[in-house]
Parts: C-alpha cells; structure tokens; sequence
C-alpha cells in the first residue's frame, strides 16, 4: 500500500542434551522469561481483589478492564483483531508495514520493549526492519498472560534466528519500575494497539510519568492510538456480527468466576456498548438480564443486581493527534514523527524522552 506524504508528519497525516534437537537448545539459549507476578495468584492478592470489590459496590458498577485477559480471552481478542469489523489492528499494520523501516532508521539499533505483547504480530514488522537494517535484534516482551507471552516468544524465536528474547510476565507499572539498563544503545517502549484508549486521562497521565521516569534522556517512546471517526463505524468495531466481543466481554465474568470461586450466571448477562460521543470514548457494559444477586465466595462479597443494572467493563478512547501530542509532550517526550492511514483512523507516534 502506498502512502501519501506530506511536510512534518509523512502525511497520513550447544551440543544435544537428551532428546533436545541442536537447534531447540539454542532457542532456549536465547529464551529468558522473568515472573514478576505469580501468574496462578495474579489477581488473588488484596489490593487486586479490592478494586473488584470497590467496584462492584459502587453505582453505577464497574470492573478493572485486566479482567478480561486470562489466556482464553486473550485468544478472544487475538480473534477481535482479525474481525472484518475491527479495523484498528489491520490499519495500524498497514503504517507498520508502510513505515517500520523508517522507524529502525531514526532510532537506530536498539532494544524493543512492548508492553502488552499479546501475540506479538505487528513486532514482527519492527524485527524485520531492524534485521533488514543489519541491527542486533532484542525484544523485551511484557504481558500479564504468560500462556501467551511465552507461545508467542517460542514462535519468535523460532523465526527469527538471531533474536534474543528477555519476557516479562507482569503488569506495565511493576515491569516500567523494573526495567534494567538497555543492553543495545537505546531503548524503544512500544505500546501499540490503541492500548492506551482503555486507560482514563487520570491513568493516561500516570502512564505518561511512568513511561518518562523508566526512559533514559535520548531513548524513544513508539505509541499507536485511534483516532476519532464517526460514530458507525466506531461502533460496528465494538459490536461485532460474529459475537466474538459478546464473547470477550463476558468472558470477564467467567474469569471472576475462577478467580474467585464466583457464580456469575453468564447466561443472565448481556453484552452492550455504543460510543459516547461527548467522552470521545467506546463504553463496554454488562447488563443484567434480571434482578439477581452473584457471589465471589473468596472475597466474601454477595452483589445484588437490579435487572438492566450494568457493570462498565471498558472504555476505548478515541484520540485526537495535535491534543495527543502537546499531552506527550508536556510530559517530556517529544514527539519527533507521526504516520497515520490515508483515512486518518489510526495514528503512530514515535517520541524521544528529552531532558526536563
Ligand atoms: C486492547 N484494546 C485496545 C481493545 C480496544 O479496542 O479498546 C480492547 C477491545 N475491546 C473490545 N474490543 C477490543
């Protein structure tokens, strides 16, 4: 696909061991996954299970949206992407595909850091462009999920011959809090995906510190974000013909369920969300079918529902690229190239952490 281009912006807008094969010992020579959570109890610790609690007493109901995200609803989502509907993964590669070696040519070699790696798709584009540009390739990987962090870190490495991979199993406050010195020149912190629409501006803000204080001066921050469009389009994406964000949606409950030895009836909830076009936000809410009160037994918690009650489960912000960019940089990363589609639906921004 060929992209216009315009001033500023580029205008879219060793040896066998046992039965081990040779070639299997040198991926897990090159394998390093780190657990800075307990990926069993993940959830089940005080603070995690106070924020359900908090929620679901409070009216209107909500939930943290990392609930979503055991491995089978990561499977879900990674069907979301594929959606005929869901256009954001696919224009979000499409600038992937289009600039990713414009990208590797501004950063120069370094490291990649992805917060949220999920299966890891669009990096293969970055990967090439910096093996194509003859840059040692080092990924550093962060998820919640380790199911699919190390699936997906397995098919990397099997892939791509030189990559090292260092995982993290974690959550992105605890991993930017962590993170040790680049073992390249520099350093890249991707969050794509329009990632950043699930957080609110109180989170988002937060978020922006965070990503500064794990930055050093000169190191560069890769940020993909969806951009305001109409209301139809926005909405089909979140409603899906086949279901599948129904399924994503509830599959939360089901997930508390496990957690915390629950009984959501999944049957008597429904999923709902529209665009609220004042917030330039997509809500995603549980409804419930009727009066009906649920139990997480291990947080001694009964929820009484009324029928209709929801729990907002999402937000997915949709943004604006000048608003964006002045909010990055007055948190002192600067942003140094925006590409966008030739519809403008989605936008990627690389920023370099400056001093301040
Ligand atoms: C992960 N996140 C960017 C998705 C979004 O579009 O906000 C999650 C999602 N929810 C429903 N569909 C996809």
């Amino acid at each position: 696909m060929q992209f216009p281009k315009s001033s500023g912006s580029t205008g879219f807008s060793q040896s066998k061991i046992g039965d081990r094969s040779s070639s299997q010992y040198a991926l897990e020579d090159r394998l390093q996954i780190e657990y800075l959570i307990d990926p069993v109890n993940a959830q089940t610790d005080l603070e995690s299970a106070q924020d359900v609690i908090e929620g679901l007493s409070k009216t209107p109901k909500s939930l943290p949206p990392r609930y979503f995200y055991d491995d089978y609803g990561s499977q879900l989502f990674e069907q979301i992407c594929d959606l005929p509907e869901y256009y954001l993964t696919r224009t979000e590669a499409a600038i992937f595909q289009e600039y990713a070696g414009a990208i590797a040519q501004l950063t120069g070699a370094c490291e990649i850091v992805e917060l949220g790696s999920g299966s890891s798709s669009k990096t293969r584009l970055l990967l090439d462009a910096y093996q194509q540009q003859g840059y040692p390739l080092r990924y550093l990987p962060i998820d919640v999920s380790a199911g699919i962090l190390e699936s997906s870190a397995r098919t990397l490495l099997t892939d791509y011959s030189s990559l090292k991979i260092h995982g993290l199993v974690s959550t992105y406050e605890l991993a930017l809090e962590r993170l040790s010195p680049a073992p390249l020149p520099t350093r890249m912190i991707c969050f794509i995906g329009s990632t950043l629409g699930n957080l609110n501006p109180q989170e988002c803000d937060v978020f922006f510190s965070q990503v500064t204080q794990a930055s050093q001066t000169g190191e560069y921050f890769l940020l993909g974000i969806d951009l305001q469009k109409p209301k139809e389009l926005l909405e089909a994406a979140y409603n899906d013909s086949q279901g599948v964000t129904a399924a994503f949606n509830l599959n939360m409950l089901s997930h508390l369920n496990q957690q915390f030895d629950g009984n959501f009836d999944l049957t008597q909830f429904e999923h709902w969300s529209f665009y609220n076009e004042s917030l330039q936000q997509i809500e995603m809410h549980l409804r419930s079918l009727k009066a009906q009160t649920v139990e997480l037994r291990d947080l001694g918690v009964a929820i009484a529902f009324q029928s209709g009650e929801t729990i907002l489960s999402e937000i997915s912000r949709k943004f604006n690229l000048a608003q964006i960019q002045q909010e990055l940089e007055s948190k002192g990363l600067q942003p140094i190239q925006t590409w966008t589609d030739p519809n403008q639906w989605f936008g990627l921004l690389l920023c370099q952490r400056c001093n301040s």
